[in-house]
């Protein structure tokens, strides 16, 4: 069985998934208001990325006979100045999502918990594709600065993005 501090440990975790999904939610709607859907297709396939990481971590501590427990969700920011500004925040996001991911796996080394370990290195190779994607969405931004050309195109660009259900939960949405 888990020990408690491990589930309360990715239960915060839990709560930063959600939180992310909800951001990136969020700055979909942000990009429909401006008219860069491809953009906003782009977050919400995100979006249903992270409730999937939120799926992988309840169903873990279900096997290890925890629970997973839902709390209070910080509302997210409503507004960005520029859709630059706006990957710079998710870049940044990711890059935070890392370090929380890695303090996790600190308290399962701590408590040598093995079974939280190799669940958790999933989510550390994750984080590096993470952060690549969304910062190679930043220096596309940069290479199209005011130019409206070259930001519609890079938009189509984003629209072909598509959601893959992970197969492990594909008999659990
Ligand atoms: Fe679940 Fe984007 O990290």
């Amino acid at each position: 069985m888990i020990k408690k501090n491990v589930q309360d440990a990715i239960n915060a975790q839990i709560n930063a998934e959600i939180y992310s999904g909800y951001m990136y939610f969020s700055m979909a709607s942000w990009f429909d208001s401006i008219s860069l859907t491809g953009f906003s297709h782009w977050l919400r396939v995100q979006a249903l990325e992270e409730l999937t990481h939120v799926q992988k971590m309840s169903g873990y501590l279900n096997e290890r006979g925890g629970r997973a427990l839902m709390k209070a969700v910080d509302a997210p920011p409503t507004d960005w100045n520029s859709p630059l500004a706006c990957f710079e925040e998710v870049y940044a996001h990711e890059c935070n999502v890392t370090e929380l991911i890695n303090k996790l796996m600190d308290t399962a080394l701590a408590e040598r918990d093995h079974a939280t370990v190799s669940f958790l290195n999933w989510f550390v190779d994750e984080q590096i594709e993470e952060e690549s994607n969304t910062d190679a969405v930043v220096q596309k931004l940069k290479l199209v600065e005011g130019n409206k050309g070259g930001l519609f195109m890079l938009d189509r660009e984003m629209d072909a993005r598509t959601f893959v259900m992970p197969p492990e939960l594909a008999g659990v949405f």
